[in-house]
């Protein structure tokens, strides 16, 4: 079942342009109008919520943070992301005009449900975005939107979590369209982007060679920095997880421009930095800022490795090893993004000698608080 892959995690990340596309598949027509079928709460009461709050936990969080910066953007509703178990215990502000969306790819996970069951008790409506058929979160909510990433085996999750944001963005424009928040053409628009995006990482996974060597070549690297910036701060951080988890190697994700007020102090001679780095075509000046956030670190010594947009020749002069990923608009990047970072952290993982499907000390699901 691992299709003639070495392991399941290397099955999965190449699911996932399939993963992408079935979570897609038959939720919009031509005209760009959404419908989900399993979004059993009342259009009216969905006109009237004030405020979302995403709860998960792990590498279902990180695409949590990144689904926020695209609602608040299409919906203009205030978006808290708050990890399941920190939740509960801070006295939160929930009531019936809160709409929570949790993150599951299992649906069983305890501290994301015990959440769910503390939001609901507070008159909350709960919205799951789940990866298993029938599991308990799903059951326990108001509506569910399915992602169709198909069976995650590997502990270190990777398909479910391109498709929990590709679920995660339906869901905003399915609340920016119901609240008129976005034109239909805009809608539109966002679906005609997001339906190139399988293409897409099919592409990024066509070109793997050269990741996959520098991998290889820091089986020996004690400590790896990530750093992004928007969208690409969790993905730097999903990065440095599946890097923690799967190669036991300390790593670290920061937002870019966190690095002068401390982190910038851990740099020193040889230091691995991985930068995700925004595409230059944005509107706004993110681009210039993360490529000096490249120069300032490499001045101080580090290793400079980065993720950048085809066609950004702006920073080969300050980086040892420039991975490209195919065009796309600024929100959708992390669906391209993150996949190098996937196959680094196998990769690294398997150089090391390690199962990289059942790595040390950790469960699929985390079934206990
Ligand atoms: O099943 P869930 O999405 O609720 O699981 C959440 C986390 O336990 C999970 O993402 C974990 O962080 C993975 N090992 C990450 O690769």
């Amino acid at each position: 079942e691992k299709d003639g892959f070495p392991s399941f995690m290397e099955k999965e990340i190449h699911d996932q342009p399939e993963a992408v596309a079935a979570t897609l598949l038959g939720r919009s027509d031509l005209e760009g109008k959404l419908t989900l079928d399993e979004m059993r709460i009342d259009a009216d009461v969905l006109k009237t919520i004030n405020k979302i709050i995403v709860l998960a936990c792990g590498t279902s969080a990180y695409a949590g943070q990144v689904a926020k910066y695209a609602i608040e953007h299409w919906c203009r509703i205030p978006t808290e992301v708050e990890l399941s178990h920190e939740f509960r215990y801070r006295d939160p502000i929930v009531d019936d005009k809160t709409l929570i969306v949790s993150l599951s790819q299992s649906g069983e996970t305890m501290d994301t449900l015990m959440a769910v069951r503390y939001a609901r008790e507070q008159g909350a409506k709960t919205i799951a975005i789940c990866n298993t058929n029938g599991s308990t979160i799903p059951r326990e909510s108001d509506a569910v939107l399915y992602t169709h990433a198909g069976p995650e085996i590997a502990v270190a999750s990777t398909k479910a979590f391109l498709a929990q944001i590709t679920a995660a963005y339906l869901l905003g424009l399915y609340l920016a369209q119901l609240r008129g928040n976005l034109f239909q053409g805009q809608i539109k628009d966002v679906l005609a982007d997001l339906a190139k995006v399988p293409a897409k990482i099919a592409q990024v996974l066509a070109n793997d060679g050269q990741i996959k060597e520098l991998a290889r070549s820091m089986a020996d690297t004690r400590s790896v920095l990530f750093l992004g910036r928007h969208v690409g701060f969790p993905v730097a951080m999903e990065g440095a997880l599946k890097l923690k988890e799967l190669a036991y190697i300390h790593a670290e994700g920061f937002a870019a421009g966190e690095l002068k007020h401390g982190p910038i102090a851990l740099i020193e001679e040889g230091q691995p930095v991985i930068v995700v780095v925004p595409s230059p075509r944005g509107r706004d000046s993110l681009h210039a800022k993360v490529v000096s956030n490249i120069q300032e670190v490499r001045a101080r010594g580090a290793k400079t490795i980065v993720i950048a947009e085809e066609g950004d020749e702006s920073v080969r002069a300050h980086a040892e090893h420039v991975f490209y990923i195919p065009e796309t608009t600024a929100l959708l990047a992390p669906l391209l993004t993150t996949v190098p970072l996937q196959i680094f952290a196998c990769e690294l993982a398997t150089a090391k000698g390690y199962d990289v499907d059942q790595p040390r000390n950790l469960a699929k699901s985390v079934t206990v608080e």
